[in-house]
């Protein structure tokens, strides 16, 4: 009977005391010490985020995905002559002026190479030069090889694969060289009466071929 009064006394002042620091508990950590309760406070946001900020440029796609490296802009056979005139090298950089006056600074395989190698250049359905003139030059019409530097220096008429045939590059000086000669053609005709290269290539093609993107501008 004691044992019973006991635990009910028990229970009578010991539950008061548990919920009196259960709330002073809670209070506590909510308000700390100073009465601010921003402990107590909902965060602010949910803490998982739904939208991602939309603080990121937004992607590029297609054209302007990889910025494009400036480029100059210049007849084909302004190139041509420009490189050859600079002595037709093949690692050497050479300079050329552009359409709109810049110096610009060009080389044989990032810029001329493809004059020869590249099919719809010239025109819309070209074939490449190299579709006729390839490196099996006994075959090669004309045998002459345009598909290489070393093809081109060997220039045409090695009918035996000779390492070196009929200069095409007028020893450098451009106005004198054949390869002008069959690629300057107003209205699609050349001056030497023979036909334009690429064969078949329309009137309405500029003399001095495409303004093709080539070489690199000054740096600014
Ligand atoms: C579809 C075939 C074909 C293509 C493509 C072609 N040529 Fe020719 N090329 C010829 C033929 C055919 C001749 C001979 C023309 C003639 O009868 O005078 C020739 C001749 C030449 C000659 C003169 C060679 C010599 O010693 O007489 C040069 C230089 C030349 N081509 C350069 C080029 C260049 C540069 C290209 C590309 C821009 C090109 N050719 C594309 C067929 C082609």
């Amino acid at each position: 009977m004691k044992d019973l009064k006991a635990i009910i006394l028990g229970i009578l002042v010991g539950l008061p005391v548990l919920v009196i620091l259960f709330a002073f508990g809670v209070y506590y950590l909510g308000c700390g010490t100073n009465n601010t309760c921003y402990g107590a406070a909902a965060p602010l946001g949910t803490p998982i985020p739904t939208l991602i900020p939309a603080s990121l440029p937004a992607p590029k796609v297609g054209a302007d995905a990889a910025p494009l490296k400036p480029r100059c802009h210049v007849a084909a056979l302004d190139l041509l002559g420009a490189w050859v005139s600079a002595g037709y090298q093949e690692t050497e950089p050479f300079h050329f002026t552009d359409v709109t006056g810049l110096d610009c600074t060009a080389n044989f395989k990032d810029d001329v190479q493809m004059l020869f190698i590249t099919p719809n250049v010239w025109y819309d359905g070209a074939p490449a030069c190299t579709t006729c003139h390839y490196a099996d030059v006994i075959k090669a019409t004309k045998n002459m090889d345009l598909s290489s530097y070393a093809g081109i220096l060997a220039g045409s008429g090695r009918a035996n694969a000779e390492p070196k045939g009929n200069d095409i590059l007028g020893g450098g000086t451009w106005d004198q060289a054949l390869l002008y000669a069959m690629l300057y053609a107003p209205d699609g005709k050349t001056t030497i009466n023979r036909p334009a290269m690429p064969l078949g290539r329309p009137a309405n093609v500029p003399a001095k071929g495409p303004v093709i993107a080539a070489g690199i501008p000054p740096a600014q």
